[in-house]
């Protein structure tokens, strides 16, 4: 990264403890999502909340016109179908995977991450998945193999588009999960010093090299993702390549950190509308 670019970053980060005190220590879930919605709104007052959901894409109107050309007849369509046929599949004791998920695994997505008080722990919908395949007798899938969990998820979470998402936080023991992922996401970390919110807060909307920074409303709400046409990358695929953009150790996917922190930031996206697989840059 060049030294006129992380200057100008850290410029910007001076001003975060702004947005930091905005979204205060224990606040309720849904006073941080509206305090960060305010603060990228005062921001950039003529791009639509509900335009979040293109991340970056939203901040620049050629990059959303090539999204959208793209997105009439994605180029990974076939790799979707290899995860609906996974999907399909029985296991081996003839059960699928509609048989052991809530409402057959339709529009079921935008629950999860949920707290599971039973568990004491948050469940992802990787989770979900894999309690569903050990309780038929199958092994579980890695969290972070692309091949196995990423492609199924790449079909499973289309049958949730439209869906809104809906995390709750409604217990002691959810809300200590929640601030957990809030502190990783606003806690500097890495050589370069950079907390998630210095990026996707406080310079959201702005360039880093060539790329526009998105802000971290609406992030949530499009996973797994298809970069460059073909490279499938799950939600916590991604955020360790953001760990390793600052030079930090990513925890490892499927972890307590990781879960936390995609419990936190999904609950960002509460109440905008789900959309698996799409196109990334
Ligand atoms: C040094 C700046 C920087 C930091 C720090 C950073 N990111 Fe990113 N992040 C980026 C850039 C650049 C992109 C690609 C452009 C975009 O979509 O914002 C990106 C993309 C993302 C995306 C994908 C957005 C989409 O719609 O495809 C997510 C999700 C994300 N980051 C989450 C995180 C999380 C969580 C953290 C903290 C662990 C984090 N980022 C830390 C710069 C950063």
């Amino acid at each position: 990264m060049k030294q006129t670019i992380i200057m100008k970053l850290l410029a910007g980060v001076a001003g975060l403890g702004i947005a930091l005190g905005a979204v205060s220590a224990h606040a309720s879930p849904e006073k941080d999502r509206q305090e960060l919605i305010k603060y990228y709104t005062d921001k950039y007052p003529d791009i639509k909340v509900e335009d979040y959901v293109y991340g970056a894409l939203a901040f620049d109107a050629d990059s959303k016109a090539q999204y959208e050309a793209i997105m009439e007849f994605p180029p990974y369509d076939s790799e979707i179908d290899k995860g609906r046929k996974m999907w399909e599949t029985p296991f081996k004791n003839g059960k699928t995977y509609a048989n052991c998920l809530p409402n057959g695994g339709q529009h079921i997505a935008g629950n999860y991450p949920l707290f599971d008080e039973a568990k004491g722990k948050v469940v992802t919908l990787h989770d979900a998945i894999n309690d569903c395949r050990t309780a038929n007798g199958e092994a579980a899938y890695k969290v972070n193999d692309m091949k196995t969990m990423g492609l199924l998820t790449a079909y499973m979470r289309t049958l949730s588009d439209g869906m809104m998402m809906n995390i709750k936080v409604e217990t002691p023991k959810a809300m200590a999960a929640y601030e957990d992922g809030k502190k990783t996401f606003f806690s500097r970390k890495g050589q370069l010093n950079f907390a998630c919110a210095s990026c996707h807060v406080q310079n959201a909307g702005l360039r880093l090299r060539s790329e526009l920074i998105s802000p971290a409303v609406g992030h949530a709400v499009h996973w797994p993702v298809f970069r460059g046409g073909d490279t499938l990358v799950t939600l916590q695929q991604r955020y360790q390549g953001c760990f390793k953009q600052v030079r930090a150790v990513p925890p490892p996917q499927g972890g307590t950190t990781m879960n936390n922190l995609e419990y936190f930031h999904s609950a960002l996206s509460n109440g905008l509308p789900l959309k698996a697989s799409v196109f990334r840059k």
